[in-house]
């Protein structure tokens, strides 16, 4: 059959689509910025109907009906990276936390995840029947080649993003054709806190270095502090607004790139509505399946490779908890940990966490004797290469244990260095040398 023909008979209504979703179906649903809006919003409308249905997703960016308390009891999430709209249904039990490396999604759905029905957005179909996956493309393709049914909004404000990005109307059960705009996320100006970092990254950043950077605001704040580098090269999970800026800028081009020369390669694109515009039909961006942008593998590839990622606190032996506080499960590791070792194992690599010294306006220091009860370690203490806060930057790589211990009270916020001090002699034995 003509890819037309079988468009035209696919077009579908979000009432009919959900008629194919039964109770005990576990649903997959789109990620980031690609979150379907149409078919969640119509399952919370109908969740009377629906019992033990459970719906497996990441960070969702904006309203997530599905996660309102009154879809409580009808249906359970699953997710294994959480964000502002799902904290409280997971942390409340109406949910599951999954903890897996964002790489090994996509091998999981349809095994350890479950995928009876699969629900996500695309661009309307091109003039050969295939769609783009706009804006998210990391486990998407997974579940539309495991789910027993397929719903795709064709949204016709999706970006049309190239790379390992596309699917076909064949491959398609429900099509719902829509327009509305994407969720978008913007960030705060950078704090003078973050610049500092910001600028202490940067140094560990030379010329046709490649870069990985992750969530949240340090990586944006390393961006803005990279204007006098040349020849970057970007092959990340995620792609920012500040990516975008030092793309038009010359600053990030990837004349020096090993693999995927001249091109911005990442899994999914999250920010304002200036960045979809920047991205849509733009030839030097491409995205990829996220077991292949995050496989270290890929990523040891890359010459000078340079990771850049946040996390909430340290021990004083370099173990980094980036996704819980204490007990309370706070995000997921992502791609934290991939692009560590990716990037530690690249020739001339570097790997580095960053992170502001204090936190809760500065009543709490990041870096403790011990993580906070309960805590989950991300980047564990063997894979550790550098951390940075606005007082410095400690290579904790190759470093005994007391040196680390050394190293990170120098870079720990002076109202808190006391009390480490006392830890460290404590442990040590021995006095701690200033200066
Ligand atoms: N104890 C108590 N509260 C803490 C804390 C700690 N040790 N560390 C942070 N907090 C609080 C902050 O004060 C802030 O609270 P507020 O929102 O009330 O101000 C909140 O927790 C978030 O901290 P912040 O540092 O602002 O978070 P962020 O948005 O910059 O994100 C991470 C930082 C670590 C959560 C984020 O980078 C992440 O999830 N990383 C893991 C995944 C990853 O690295 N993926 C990489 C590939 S994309």
């Amino acid at each position: 059959m003509n890819w037309k023909e079988e468009y035209r008979r696919k077009i579908s209504t979000t009432e009919k689509a959900i008629k194919d979703i039964h109770d005990g179906d576990c649903v997959v649903l789109g990620h980031a910025a690609a979150v379907p809006k149409l078919v969640p919003k119509a399952m919370a409308d109908h969740c009377e109907e629906y019992n033990d249905v459970l719906i497996f997703h990441m960070t969702t960016l904006g309203d997530n009906p599905l996660l309102h308390p009154r879809c409580y009891g009808h249906f359970r999430h699953v997710s294994n990276f959480l964000s502002g709209n799902s904290r409280d249904a997971v942390n409340h039990l109406e949910g599951d936390f999954f903890p897996a490396f964002f790489k090994d999604v996509p091998e999981m759905i349809g095994d350890e995840i479950p995928c009876d029905v699969a629900v996500f957005q695309s661009t309307p179909p091109n003039s050969e029947g295939y769609c783009s996956l706009g804006v998210s493309c990391d486990y998407a393709i997974a579940a539309i080649r495991r789910a027993r049914v397929v719903i795709i909004e064709t949204n016709e404000m999706m970006p049309f993003v190239g790379g390992d990005n596309m699917i076909h109307v064949s491959q398609i059960d429900h099509i719902i054709p829509c327009a509305y705009r994407l969720p978008e996320l913007h960030s705060d100006a950078p704090s003078e806190v973050e610049l500092a970092i910001g600028r202490h990254c940067a140094s560990l950043v030379t010329d046709g270095t490649t870069l990985q950077l992750g969530i949240g605001a340090i990586p944006n704040a390393v961006l803005t502090e990279l204007g006098d580098k040349n020849d970057l090269g970007i092959h990340s999970e995620m792609f920012s607004d500040g990516v975008a800026e030092l793309m038009r800028r010359g600053i990030i081009n990837g004349s020096r790139k090993t693999m995927h020369k001249g091109k911005v390669v990442a899994s999914f694109i999250m920010g304002s509505r200036e960045l979809y515009d920047f991205v849509d039909g733009n030839d030097a961006i491409e995205l990829y399946p996220v077991d292949y942008t995050n496989d270290p593998i890929v990523i040891a590839r890359q010459y000078r490779m340079v990771s850049i990622n946040s996390c909430l606190e340290v021990d004083l032996m370099g173990q980094v908890a980036s996704e819980t506080i204490g007990m309370r499960q706070y995000s997921g590791i992502g791609g934290q940990i991939d692009f560590v070792r990716g990037a530690s194992m690249a020739r001339e690599g570097k790997s580095i966490i960053a992170m502001p010294s204090t936190a809760a306006g500065g009543t709490i220091s990041r870096i403790k004797p011990f993580l906070s009860p309960g805590a989950a370690v991300s980047t564990t203490r063997n894979d550790i290469n550098y951390l940075v806060t606005e007082y410095g930057i400690a290579r904790l790589k190759g470093r005994t244990l007391q040196h680390r211990a050394e190293d990170l009270i120098r870079i720990a916020h002076p109202d808190f260095r006391p009390m480490l001090i006392e830890e460290y002699e404590r442990r040590f034995k021995c006095t701690y040398q200033t200066g």
